[in-house]
């Protein structure tokens, strides 16, 4: 049976990761969150005390790490040199400088290059910000998802009252603006829709019904 490549790009917060989990495992394919790699050399520049600006230090501190995903009941745990970071990259010390880091040119170069290699192994779903414009350009099938910041912040709020993490609802919005802002402003692959990417708006959309939608679209390309 043919395999094909499946980007989803997007926003902070657009559901990316929700969506492309189920994808990858209706599909048997690999599922992989590029976000999680620039999250992980994030914590790990934290922990070294590695200035987000020093791109020289965040590529050879990155060159020293063995990033790796663990398959967890429908989730991933993720890895940096064996110690488990799942829960740890997605604290706000490190969401809030993740942008940073992952501006710099050389730091993109070298995780791009290691997300194509994962590719190569067959039948992927990628989700991230520059898949379908730089690390897939030919994946036959590239989403764009967007929501309004409003119903992100809101979406992230529900999730972390959820797992009884404490947050406003202001800062939520402010901190998915400004990271939405870095992301799309910098230099090399900002963030942006490819060319031939389906844009769905989810913000009135239930998770099932975003699936659906991009099932339709897998369907005419298997
Ligand atoms: O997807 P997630 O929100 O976890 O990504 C964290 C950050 O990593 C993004 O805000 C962005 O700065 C960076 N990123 C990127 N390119 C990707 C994936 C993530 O620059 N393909």
């Amino acid at each position: 049976e043919k395999t094909i490549k499946i980007a989803i790009d997007g926003p902070a917060s657009a559901g990316k990761s929700t969506v492309a989990k189920i994808v990858a495992k209706e599909l048997g394919y690999i599922y992989c969150d590029t976000g999680a790699m620039y999250r992980a050399l994030t914590y790990q520049a934290i922990q070294n005390k590695t200035a987000v600006t020093d791109e020289k230090q965040l590529v050879q501190l990155l060159k020293e790490m063995v990033i790796s995903f663990e398959p967890n009941k429908g989730d991933q745990k993720v890895f940096v040199n064996g110690e488990e970071v799942t829960d740890a990259i997605r604290l706000s010390d490190v969401t809030n400088a993740v942008s940073a880091v992952s501006a710099h040119g050389e730091v993109r170069k070298e995780l791009v290059k290691r997300q194509q290699e994962i590719a190569d192994r067959g039948g992927v779903v990628m989700d991230g910000r520059d898949i379908g414009t730089a690390v897939l350009p030919t994946a036959e099938v590239k989403i764009f998802l967007v929501a309004s910041v409003e119903e992100r912040a809101e979406r992230r709020y529900k999730e972390n009252l959820s797992k009884g993490i404490p947050t406003s609802l202001e800062v939520l919005k402010q901190e998915i603006a400004e990271r939405d802002y870095k992301d799309s402003h910098r230099e090399v692959s900002p963030l942006i829709q490819a060319e031939d990417a389906v844009r769905l708006d989810t913000t009135s959309l239930s998770i099932e019904q975003v699936v659906e939608k991009i099932r339709e679209i897998i369907q005419t390309k298997l």
